[in-house]
C-alpha cells in the first residue's frame, strides 16, 4: 500500500506505530513562580555526544491550552528528564492528562520530588536515571499553526543514576528496566539483547 500523509486523516497514528520503540522523557519542570510540573514525552532522542545534547518535541498546545512543560522550559531554561521504568509506568500515565497548570503531578501520581543539583526543577526520586538539562534552543516547527511543536534542544548538565545500575564504566541496561512507547495504547519492555561490533572499513593498500 502507498500512503500520502496529506490524504490520510490520522497519519499521526501510523507515524507513532512505525517510529518505535520510543524512549520516554518524563519531564519535571517548574514555572517562574515555582509551580512544579511533570509530564511524559516520547518524541525524545539524543542529538550530540559532546556536549551531551538531547531533543524533545513538545506540541505547543493541547486543544487551546498551552502545554505547561514547554511554557516552563521557555520561561526558565531548565528541566529534568527522568527515565521511566516498568514500576513507574502507571504513575507516568496518570500525569499525561491535561490538568490545570496549578496541579502538582508528582502528588497526583504518588511520586517523590527530590531536589536537583544544578537546576531548580526537582527530579523524580523513583526514576533509575535523571538528566538535568539546560535549554539551548527551542526550534519552532509548523510555527503559527494550531499544531505547532517546539523542538527543544538542551544540554545535559548533570546525571543521576542509581548506584546499583552503574559500575563506574558500564550502565546495567537491563537493570534500568525502562519501558518504550509504541503506537496506539501499547508500550514495551526491553526484550532480548544481542551484540554486534561496529563495522570498521579498512581500505586496501
Ligand atoms: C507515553 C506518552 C508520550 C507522550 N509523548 C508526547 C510527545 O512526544 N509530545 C507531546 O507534545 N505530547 C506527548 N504526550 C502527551 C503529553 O504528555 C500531554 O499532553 C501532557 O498533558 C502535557 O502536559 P503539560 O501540559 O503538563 O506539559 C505523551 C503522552 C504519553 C502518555
Amino acid at each position: 500500500m502507498k500512503i500520502d500523509p496529506k490524504t490520510q486523516d490520522k497519519f499521526f497514528n501510523i507515524l507513532k506505530a512505525v517510529v518505535i520503540p520510543r524512549p520516554i522523557a518524563f519531564v519535571s519542570s517548574q514555572s517562574k513562580d515555582e509551580v512544579v510540573n511533570l509530564a511524559p514525552f516520547s518524541f525524545f532522542n539524543g542529538v550530540c555526544y559532546d556536549p551531551p545534547t538531547i531533543s524533545i518535541s513538545i506540541a505547543r498546545f493541547a486543544g487551546k491550552k498551552p502545554k505547561d512543560s514547554l511554557v516552563n522550559i521557555e520561561e526558565t531554561g531548565e528541566f529534568v528528564i527522568n527515565l521511566v521504568n516498568r514500576n513507574m509506568a502507571e504513575a507516568m500515565n496518570k500525569t499525561a492528562a491535561e490538568y490545570p497548570s496549578e496541579v502538582n503531578e508528582f502528588e497526583l501520581a504518588g511520586l517523590t520530588a527530590t531536589p536537583s543539583e544544578l537546576v531548580k526543577a526537582p527530579r523524580v526520586l523513583e526514576s533509575p536515571v535523571s538528566l538535568e538539562c539546560k535549554l539551548i534552543q527551542v526550534v519552532p516547527v509548523n510555527e503559527g499553526s494550531r499544531k505547532e511543536c517546539g523542538l527543544v534542544l538542551a544540554e545535559v548538565v548533570y546525571c543521576h543514576i542509581k548506584d546499583e545500575l552503574f559500575d563506574g564504566r558500564y550502565v546495567d541496561m537491563k537493570g534500568l528496566n525502562v519501558i518504550g512507547r509504541l503506537g496506539g495504547h501499547d508500550y514495551c519492555e526491553l526484550g532480548n539483547f544481542f551484540k554486534m561490533k561496529l563495522q570498521v572499513y579498512t581500505p586496501e593498500t
